[in-house]
């Protein structure tokens, strides 16, 4: 291969997406840096690309959309004509526009689409939906598509044409679940959920509660709390959340790849 670096950039605050952005910068079989922007301060730093580097981009999926936070994600990525290959990364619901809009926002940035794939891992809020994923089928399936790419790289024709990727533009409106992590008695401050929350949303003095107007109900420090203390603790929640697992958990969604 020709390329000068190679990049996995993600944004995965419960590790589903960046699972899937690692197996597929390993398959290219070359040493890549990583680029976690999950991370409050690293989203911050300006990353800059040059022409040869080869960038694999992956994000979840929020309400059919790329995940927004403040200040954005992919906002201080800048490349020039950088190859870029997309990863939309959904929890068995469905990836509606995602994909497309990732395209968009990179090649706003100055990144080159070279290929995208609409990929699924456990659900932030039901990890039944999606439980195992990545699974060996799905492992299978990115190989056979990393190999593709790795046959693009070596032909400028292929490299010219324009990636179609499934989606609608205008994007559907971006959605908001009026629900937000707070932490039970059994949380013993340990501040591990204060140094792992993507938004900022959690106070270091008191990490039972949660900044409503900055939380992303991302569930990175649910996942995390050794104490099982974070969740969502209202009775109306739970019931949401129980009748939409049962609705995800009626099909399996499989990867969709374009090149
Ligand atoms: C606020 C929010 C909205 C979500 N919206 C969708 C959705 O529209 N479709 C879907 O299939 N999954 C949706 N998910 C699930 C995530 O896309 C999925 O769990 C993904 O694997 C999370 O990536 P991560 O593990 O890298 O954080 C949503 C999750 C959150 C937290
Ligand atoms: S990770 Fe859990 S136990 Fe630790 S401060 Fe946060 S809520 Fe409390
Ligand atoms: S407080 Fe909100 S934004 Fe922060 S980790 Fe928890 S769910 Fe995510």
């Amino acid at each position: 291969m020709t390329d000068k670096n190679i990049y996995a950039v993600y944004f995965s605050p419960t590790g589903g997406t960046k699972k899937y952005v690692l197996a597929a910068a390993a398959m290219l079989g070359e040493k890549y840096k990583q680029i976690d922007l999950t991370d409050f301060d690293k989203r911050r730093k300006t990353y800059t690309f040059c022409e040869n580097d080869l960038v694999i981009i992956g994000t979840p999926v929020y309400f059919g959309r790329v995940a927004q936070i403040e200040n954005g994600i992919f906002d201080r990525l800048k490349g020039m004509g950088t190859k870029a290959i997309l990863f939309s990364v959904y929890g068995n619901r469905d990836y509606d526009d995602a994909l497309l809009e990732l395209k968009q926002i990179t090649s706003e940035n100055g990144f080159k689409t070279i290929g995208a794939a609409a990929l699924i891992a456990p659900h932030s809020f039901c990890e039944k939906a999606g439980f195992g994923r990545p699974n060996g089928k799905d492992l299978s399936a990115l190989a056979d598509f990393m190999g593709k790419i790795k046959l693009k790289l070596t032909d400028e024709q292929a490299l010219d044409k324009e990636v179609f990727i499934k989606g609608h533009y205008p994007f559907k409106p971006y959605g908001k679940i009026p629900f937000y992590p707070t932490a039970d008695g059994k949380c013993d401050k340990c501040r591990i959920c204060f140094q792992i929350c993507p938004a900022n949303a959690i106070n270091a003095a008191n990490p039972r509660n949660t900044d409503p107007d900055k939380c992303i109900s991302c569930m990175a420090c649910v996942k995390a709390c050794p104490q099982k203390a974070r969740g969502f603790h209202s009775v109306k929640a739970k019931i949401i959340f129980k009748m939409f697992e049962r609705k995800l958990l009626k099909t399996n969604k499989e990867a969709e790849f374009f090149l």
